[in-house]
């Protein structure tokens, strides 16, 4: 298990768009390893590559402590409906906002493998695939927010 510390907003990598995955190799699933270790560790839905200081297009997203949806090079094919919901970032520490989203996306891309796969998702999963892949292109989720959210405090 390694940890990669989490880049912050304000840093400039975050801002980058990602290149492409061209080498599938030991070195790509160490990065998916740690990537999901830094994702748990931290109670996120997703991460990206840039979050952990590397910009490639590599992305994950596990919003049932259960499934992990590896996405590498993924793009959107496919999108319908419209949600708006809270959204929050592991580089954007307590801060919360109302974004709008598409309900259902298809997404393709590559295994860890290289091989060609595509996804079907609704609901929140396809928030979280479209704010991770936002992250591949230099984008989060507070460029995209139309209304504050400010959780109770007194709660904490
Ligand atoms: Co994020």
């Amino acid at each position: 298990m390694a940890l990669r510390r989490v880049v912050k907003d304000g840093e400039d990598i975050l801002r980058f768009v990602a290149k492409p995955v061209t080498v599938f190799d030991d070195k790509l699933a160490n990065v998916l390893e740690d990537m999901k270790d830094t994702m748990f560790e931290s109670d996120g839905v997703g991460i990206a590559a840039p979050q952990v200081g590397i910009t490639r297009r590599i992305a994950l997203v596990c919003v049932d402590g259960e499934e992990i949806f590896e996405l590498i090079n993924p793009v959107i094919i496919e999108s319908s409906g419209s949600q708006i919901g809270v959204e929050g970032c592991l580089s954007v520490p307590n801060v919360h906002g109302y974004v709008e989203r598409p309900v259902e996306l298809k997404v393709a891309g590559q295994n860890r493998q290289g091989k060609n796969v595509e996804f079907n998702v609704s609901g929140f999963t396809a928030v979280a695939f479209c704010h991770e892949i936002d992250h591949l292109d230099g984008v989060l989720f507070t460029d995209k927010v139309i209304k504050d959210y400010s959780p109770d405090k007194s709660k904490k």
